[in-house]
């Protein structure tokens, strides 16, 4: 690749909030200095031009984020057989997300399950089950014709953690770069994160879901609406949650579909 080819992809990169660049090859968590150095780019970061801050959709609209040059299949054969953070070492298959490419939505979740695991596809277990009646659902009783298989879901890290645990934050950073490329290749009209961990890959704030759900924020200009994750939604003590997801999910597939 000549240099100016390499310096727009590094500030197309950039621009999407990857810092560092995570070479295919043996897994490692932190790049070694040579070529740590050769990859990062060399000017200081860009903030967000617009701070994640809460507003009402429609009320502005989005600024898009930067054309991708790439398709999903592009992300998807970079990935490759992808060794490049721990979670690899535990994984069956690779989840990279599934759905509508050209989807004005998609859903973000935090990690494979087992039964992602085994499959190789985005929430097929019990949550997600949850997840298809919650979307295909909320759509029916809003008079808005919608399936599945219409949107796009993915999740922050691509392979399972063990024992289903929270995904560190040094795999959410190497992993996330894939996620940000994958929206950035979609560009959705709005994203839906379910739960802690896609909110936090995705929005640069502290609190959690119950302070941030119900409220658009934004990831490179594209509204965001954090909502609860279908697995908290799951436990039999969190039943009063359930309402406040419905009514989060409403707003998002008004705001998309109206
Ligand atoms: N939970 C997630 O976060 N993602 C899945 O794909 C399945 C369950
Ligand atoms: Fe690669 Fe992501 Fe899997 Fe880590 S979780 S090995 S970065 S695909």
């Amino acid at each position: 690749m000549n240099r100016e080819l390499l310096r727009q992809l590094l500030l197309y990169y950039q621009d999407l909030g990857i810092q560092t660049l995570y070479r295919r090859g043996p897994a490692q968590t932190t790049p070694s200095p040579p070529q740590a150095a050769a990859t990062r780019p060399e000017t200081p970061p860009l903030s967000d031009p617009v701070p994640a801050q809460p507003y009402e959709a429609g009320l502005f609209e989005s600024t898009p984020s930067s054309p991708s040059h790439e398709s999903l299949a592009d992300i998807l054969a970079d990935i490759g057989d992808c060794t490049r953070c721990r979670l690899h070492q535990g994984r069956t298959k690779i989840v990279f997300g599934a759905g509508n490419e050209k989807s004005p939505l998609v859903f973000v979740g935090e990690g494979p399950g087992a039964e992602e695991d085994a499959q190789g596809l985005p929430f097929v277990g019990r949550a997600g089950q949850l997840l298809t009646q919650m979307i295909e659902g909320t759509a029916r009783k809003e008079g808005i014709p919608l399936k599945r298989e219409q949107v796009y879901i993915c999740n922050v890290v691509k392979c399972r953690p063990p024992d289903n645990r929270t995904p560190l934050p040094d795999e959410m950073e190497i992993c996330g770069q894939f996620l940000f490329r994958q929206l950035a290749a979609i560009r959705p009209k709005a994203i839906c994160a379910l739960g802690a961990t896609a909110a936090r890959a995705l929005l640069d704030r502290k609190e959690g879901v119950t302070k941030l759900r119900g409220n658009w924020y934004r990831w490179r200009g594209i509204p965001v609406m954090v909502t609860y994750h279908p697995s908290y939604l799951l436990r039999p003590y969190n039943q009063n949650a359930k309402r406040e997801a419905w009514d989060d999910l409403k707003k998002v597939l008004h705001y998309v579909y109206d």
